[in-house]
């Protein structure tokens, strides 16, 4: 069924949970987030970032259209959640193509105007009814740019700014930088957990880990029991997908079928979601 990100963030936070985000490229990617979920039994977020949105020609609709089917039809309950978005035109289409939930990303900027520009977008997801999401720190390694050094004090997000921030700007929840890196492919990151008690203790809003396909299971664990509620996973699913697809096409170079590689794809990706949410919610 389709439910509000709000609603699972907020119930994941009662029962110090984590619920998965999964960014979602194709339909493929969309209808194995929904079978892994239901494998393990557990609420999940579709997220299309606005580098899928690049990637899909500039248009949100055809994938957004398949994200609201596919979660009607869901057997566990499924929000959506725009993420990343750096531009107001993307934002201003959340509502309409149904999505609960934006993360507005301008933690690029400076101080001054990440806040301004994430208040102006809070005031205005809020008058619709949104979630939004911002970050404040720099999780880093997106759009290709090098990963800047997650462990530099400058990158990591400080409480005291952080608590100013959440206060400021009214979001819902704060991508916080505690050692992740966005599009990592080896699962080597290792969490500022005194960081993160400290984010923890001094924020009231559920806290969110980008970059989580480099942090491995223990250290994912922990980060959900020091008060991360939602995280967010992209580059595993790719990493899932590619080796499967490469492995089978060299098994059958007389493949012509996209159904066969697709296939092959979108169950490593169902695997790996479930394995993922097996992680974050032991029974
Ligand atoms: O917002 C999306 C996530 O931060 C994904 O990061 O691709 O490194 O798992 P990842
Ligand atoms: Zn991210």
């Amino acid at each position: 069924s389709l439910v509000t990100t709000g609603e699972l963030v907020t119930a994941a936070a009662a029962a110090r949970r984590a619920v998965a985000a999964f960014n979602v490229i194709t339909l493929e990617h969309i209808e194995a987030v929904v079978a892994g979920a239901e494998a393990a039994g557990s609420p999940v977020v579709l997220q299309v970032s606005e580098n899928a949105v690049k990637f899909r020609h500039g248009r949100l609709l055809p994938l957004a259209r398949a994200a609201v089917a596919a979660a009607e039809q869901a057997a566990v309950p499924v929000a959506l959640h725009l993420d990343h978005v750096r531009g107001d035109s993307l934002l201003r289409q959340a509502p309409d193509a149904g999505f609960s939930s934006v993360m507005y990303d301008a933690a690029r900027l400076p101080y001054a105007e990440n806040l301004a520009a994430t208040r102006a977008a809070a005031d205005w997801a809020h008058a619709r009814g949104l979630w939004i999401e911002a970050e404040l720190g720099e999780v880093g390694g997106k759009d290709g740019r090098p990963p800047l050094d997650a462990h530099a004090p400058g990158a990591r997000t400080r409480p005291a700014q952080a608590r100013a921030f959440v206060a400021d700007t009214g979001v819902d929840a704060l991508a916080v930088a505690i050692g992740s890196v966005h599009a990592m492919t080896t699962r080597t990151a290792r969490l500022d957990h005194d960081l993160l008690k400290c984010l923890a203790a001094r924020l009231d809003v559920p806290l969110v880990l980008h970059g989580s396909s480099g942090v491995p299971d223990d250290e994912l664990t922990a980060a959900v029991a020091g008060g991360i509620t939602k995280v967010n996973i992209g580059t595993a699913l790719s990493i899932a997908m590619t080796a499967a697809i490469r492995t089978h096409l060299a098994a059958h170079p007389e493949a012509v079928d996209s159904r066969t590689y697709l296939g092959v794809g979108r169950a490593a990706m169902a695997d790996t979601v479930e394995r993922l949410i097996r992680t974050l919610t032991p029974a």
